[in-house]
């Protein structure tokens, strides 16, 4: 696969592929006569053929004068939206890149103008694109690694539409960032690796900063959560914090925490059967954020960002956590451990703590893959959203429906904050009854934000990681978060 599509302002070499929009039945638009006429008609000829559909995300390739016109089905022309170009934009790279293409010339017809949705259908065309171009291929040592062209330039000779899919191809890139920390196995991505990616991220972008905390620093600060959790690991547990600090004066402070677990074992509540295959994952969180610091280093909003990434491996050994352990946080909260696998609320209530009291955020936004009831409830399409606050709510909700990363709100009632409470401390970790799994970490994450702090908890189990082609995504880690706050963060700035 390529290792870069970029959309280039100068129109495609004299041997660029073209690429060209069909509606359902195998419509040509108008718009495209002259693209039809440099095919010498192929293109409508292919266009009659009974396996020509024009349904959403279906290639066909035909060639004249030495040149290949890719027509990527579109389906209905009213129903097109931002999601059917993300697929678009995924299918046409892959078929470019099967051809050997190295640009292509994307022909944005008038019929895709509807209500002035150029800007926006070229950026889901560049996102598609830039998430369709992912592949994981960094240990495949004997079989195809980068086998043809190796970088993609894609234009379509109208600024407006290029600017908007050079934005698609930037958000692409950086979710695609967050899917190859997420895809590094655990003994190659340990607690000290990530830190290292982010103070290289920091590193390379002037607007953001990076410190770690660790060892005496989390005793300093009492994040207890991370202390336990990781003690079991020769992997150091640390705080890792990302700050982005815009140039213009700020328009106020969002605190983004991720669950950032190296591997989950489960603990001394080990995970049985197949349940720990995979739980590489566990990082997911905190690679949605990463990913979203490396967005905002590149679109820039006015608000200050403070991403926290709680990071531990929750292993096994003599000096692990135990089920029954009681454990104080610094805002005075007592937890009973009654669950080694329900680590993952253990360290952001860290973070959540933390950024409520050293941090002074206007809104707090965390990410986790928390558990397996929410792949239950939602499966891996939209994932759950707790925010009771409607103003934060309707923004979140509002990226979400733009980026295409939907998520569906969820109850968090006090008789559910009330489930938590525990029998030898304030709360347990993990009720004993199985009822309402993913609502109770939600409400034990409660138990650690100020009331007075705008606050949404997003668990992203099932929507991380796929295990099958889905959308615009190839099977693996989907980046899911790092769109939805980028542009969540862009509004909330603009
Ligand atoms: N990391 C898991 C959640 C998970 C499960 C993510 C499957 C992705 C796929 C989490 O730490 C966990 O083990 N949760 C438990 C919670 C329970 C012990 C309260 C779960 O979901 O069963
Ligand atoms: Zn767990
Ligand atoms: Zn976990």
């Amino acid at each position: 696969m390529y290792q870069k599509v970029r959309c280039s302002k100068t129109p495609p070499a004299r041997s660029a592929a073209y690429v060209c929009f069909i509606a359902e039945g195998g419509k040509i638009h108008a718009d495209d006569k002259t693209l039809d006429q440099k095919s010498d008609g192929a293109m409508s000829q292919a266009a009659k053929r009974t396996d020509v559909s024009g349904d959403v995300g279906e290639t066909n390739v035909v060639y004249a004068k030495k040149r290949a016109f890719v027509m990527v089905g579109i389906g209905k022309l009213a129903r097109v939206n931002a999601n059917t170009m993300r697929i678009a934009g995924s299918r046409a790279v892959a078929t470019l890149h099967r051809i050997g293409a190295t640009s292509a010339h994307v022909s944005f017809h008038d019929g895709l103008n509807r209500r002035g949705k150029h800007a926006e259908l070229g950026q889901a065309f560049g996102e598609g694109c830039g998430l369709g171009a992912f592949s994981f291929d960094t240990f495949k040592k004997l079989t195809s690694k980068q086998v043809g062209a190796k970088s993609l330039a894609i234009g379509s000779g109208d600024a407006e539409i290029d600017s908007a899919m050079r934005r698609g191809l930037a958000l692409a890139d950086s979710a695609n960032f967050a899917r190859e920390l997420a895809a590094t196995p655990p003994n190659v991505a340990t607690t000290t690796y990530i830190a290292k990616q982010a103070q290289q991220l920091a590193r390379k972008n002037a607007t953001l900063s990076c410190s770690v905390l660790k060892g005496d620093a989390l005793e300093r600060e009492r994040l207890v959560g991370l202390q336990n959790v990781g003690k079991a690991s020769e992997n150091e547990p640390c705080l890792i914090k990302l700050t982005y600090t815009p140039r213009r004066k700020s328009t106020g402070t969002i605190v983004l925490v991720g669950k950032t677990i190296t591997y989950d074992t489960g603990g001394l509540s080990i995970k049985g059967g197949n349940g720990m295959k995979g739980m590489k994952y566990d990082k997911n969180g905190g690679m949605a954020v990463i990913g979203a610091m490396h967005a905002v280093a590149q679109i820039k909003p006015d608000c200050k960002v403070i991403a926290l990434m709680p990071t531990a491996e929750n292993s096994i050994s003599d000096e692990a956590y135990r089920p029954d352990d009681i454990i104080e946080y610094p805002n005075g909260v007592t937890v009973e451990v009654t669950n080694t696998d329900a680590e993952g609320r253990l360290v952001l209530a860290d973070g959540l703590a933390y950024a409520c009291r050293r941090l002074k955020p206007d809104a707090v936004i965390d990410l986790a893959t928390l558990t397996g009831g929410v792949v239950v409830a939602l499966g891996k399409f939209r994932a759950g959203l707790w925010c009771e606050d409607s103003s934060l709510r309707k923004r979140i909700e509002a990226a979400s429906e733009k980026t295409g990363e939907l998520v569906w709100r969820l109850p968090l009632d006090r008789e559910y904050r009330d489930m938590m409470k525990s029998q030898h401390a304030d709360i347990w970790n993990s009720a004993p009854v199985r009822h309402a799994h993913p609502i109770q970490g939600a409400a034990f994450l409660s138990y650690f934000v100020d009331d007075s702090v705008p606050w949404a908890h997003l668990d992203i189990a099932g929507t991380s990681q796929v295990d099958s082609n889905a959308g615009p995504y190839s099977a693996g880690p989907t980046g899911f978060g790092v769109r939805l706050l980028a542009e969540f963060l862009d509004s909330w700035s603009s």
